[in-house]
């Protein structure tokens, strides 16, 4: 990784009792903008977007072609995602760019004769995958606010993966544990295993295919996607491996402009996705139930601080089982949910002193009336800022890549609830609200989140995590407001995690200390459990807007890269 010129370290010294084994995580500094992403390649397209002149948008959208090339356990082209833009004028727009189920989809489609969930089917199958709508959402983005050709932003995307990169060690690590996975699919093993063995550190990863299909929506926008060579190879996939999606499926797809769901913290106004992400509501709802606390004083990592921000997790993960789901089909209460008299409360049974049982809370009512992605942060000189959280749902998705387009499909239907009360892959439970119909939007918890204060952004971040997405956001957030945090020591602090069911808390090794966990238990908490998967929780790529330019902080539990351009 190279930082450009422009751009020098700064920040280097994080000391936490929390992380002693850390080592000292780095923001970068620039005066003319910043991308922070999880691929160092695809920053590098990002910075060189707005070191030509393009915006916020035209690096988010060619960053976001890029990730399809560079990290393809989560960019994608055959994916889904949500874009929070706030212009430097300060309007504020959200593209829902997320997978549908296909028309043929059913509500009990994963589950067996006697009503029971058929293991993987909603993950690992040809039926796990949504309709893909990541290229009609980019490039609408594009056509909407950018103001680069579709044929400059796609030609970074486009060289990089008929070029190829060398792989590095994460990723060869990466692509060698799904090779178990993969094997059972012949064209994803010709590009992301050599000859049946895993890849090494040093190759060169070309992907021809890949390059083809970015070289058909290069010339032909949308319907190089949705119609023609691509189309009619990702429906003949479907159709050799029992997948749903259809030609009509693909011709009926769009994108969607929503209002950001915005509330406010400490002062700050906070700019979120709406639904079907559960993520901007339950932000809101959390931080609204932890704003008449003093979590400043009571200190970063101390026990009040984890139980009040566990406890108000516990509630708003208890509705969002029950509330949330695509607005275009369920009376989804976002209003209710996010305002400041229902979290005082739903928070209004809050003990100081003890935890409650998640068996005890059962999701807020109202009256009638009414696990891989990856996030990526834009900034540029004139202040328009860009939030992307784009995945396709668990690592390389249903692992399965449509022949001849080198593009890995989604498996977003584990997103669905397939039986109410049924966990899906990341343990989050949900009723009718999430339950499957045909061209509906699966609910995800992507955060994509602009922070702004006396209109100016401050801050732009997010995150990966399944449903570790909305709390790994919240605490990036209250680092910042409530801490008083730099970007390194906001992004790079050890995080916890509670979702209501499991009742349980995760935290990161060396995340709480024996005392902590001591006084939790004390009071009452279950299931504090050190988090034992990957690096640790969450992926924040974030920038922060300081008096004398940009900070850029790619998280440092991962490789990636913050770019100035
Ligand atoms: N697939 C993860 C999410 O959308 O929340």
């Amino acid at each position: 990784m190279k930082a450009t010129c422009k751009a020098h370290l700064f920040v280097l010294i994080l000391i936490t009792s929390f992380r002693a084994e850390a080592i000292a995580p780095e923001a970068v500094f620039g005066e003319s903008g910043m991308v922070a992403t999880r691929s160092a390649l695809a920053s590098q397209v990002g910075a060189d977007i707005l070191a030509k002149g393009g915006n916020a948008i035209d690096a988010a959208v060619a960053t976001g072609f890029a990730l399809a090339v560079t990290y393809p356990s989560a960019g994608n082209l055959a994916g889904g995602g949500f874009m929070v833009i706030r212009l430097a004028d300060g309007t504020i727009i959200a593209n829902d760019h997320r997978e549908r189920a296909p028309l043929a989809a059913t509500r009990n489609m994963y589950l067996d004769k006697d009503g029971n969930v058929v293991p993987e089917l909603s993950t690992h199958s040809h039926l796990a995958v949504g309709v893909p709508g990541t290229v009609d959402g980019l490039l609408d983005v594009l056509e909407k606010y950018g103001t680069m050709s579709r044929r400059e932003v796609l030609a970074p995307a486009t060289l990089l993966a008929r070029r190829g990169f060398p792989i590095d060690l994460d990723m060869a690590r990466d692509l060698e544990a799904q090779l178990p996975r993969m094997s059972k699919y012949p064209a994803s093993m010709a590009i992301f295993s050599h000859d049946g063995k895993p890849w090494k550190r040093g190759d060169v990863l070309r992907q021809k295919d890949l390059a083809a299909t970015l070289e058909r929506i290069r010339a032909k926008g949308r319907d190089g996607f949705y119609k023609g060579q691509t189309a009619e190879l990702l429906v003949a996939e479907m159709q050799a491996g029992g997948g749903l999606i259809a030609q009509q499926d693909l011709d009926e797809y769009q994108s969607v402009w929503r209002e950001p769901v915005t509330g406010t913290y400490r002062d700050h106004q906070i700019i979120s996705m709406p639904p079907p992400s559960s993520g901007g509501v339950l932000l809101i709802q959390l931080l609204n139930m932890l704003e008449p606390y003093d979590l400043k004083a009571m200190g970063f990592g101390s026990a009040d601080a984890v139980h009040h921000m566990v406890e108000a997790e516990r509630r708003a993960y208890a509705d969002r089982a029950e509330h949330l789901g695509d607005p275009d089909f369920f009376p989804v209460p976002i209003t209710k949910l996010i305002d400041k008299n229902y979290a005082l409360a739903r928070f209004a049974d809050f003990a100081p002193d003890k935890s409650s049982r998640s068996t005890d809370i059962r999701p807020g009512s109202f009256p009638a009336e009414s696990p891989d992605t990856t996030h990526a942060s834009f900034i540029d000189k004139a202040g328009n800022a860009v939030a992307y959280t784009t995945t396709l749902n668990l690592s390389y998705g249903s692992k399965i890549v449509a022949s001849g387009t080198g593009m890995l499909l989604n498996n977003e239907m584990d997103d669905f609830s397939a039986k109410p009360d049924t966990p899906n892959a990341y343990g989050l439970l949900g009723r009718e609200a999430n339950a499957i119909q045909p061209r509906k939007r699966m609910l995800s918890s992507m955060t994509p989140t602009i922070v702004a204060k006396d209109g100016k952004v401050v801050l732009v971040t997010g995150s990966p995590g399944g449903s570790t997405i909305i709390t790994t956001t919240l605490q990036v957030i209250v680092n910042v407001i409530d801490h008083g945090m730099d970007l390194s020591a906001a992004v790079a602090s050890p995080r916890f995690h509670h979702q209501w069911q499991p009742d349980a808390i995760i935290f990161e090794k060396n995340g709480l200390s024996p005392d902590t966990v001591k006084v939790l238990n004390q009071r009452g908490h279950q299931g504090l459990t050190p988090w034992a998967y990957g690096r640790g929780i969450g992926d924040a790529n974030s920038v922060m807007v300081l008096p004398e330019g940009f900070a850029g902080m790619a998280d440092p539990r991962n490789p990636g890269a913050a770019l100035a351009p």
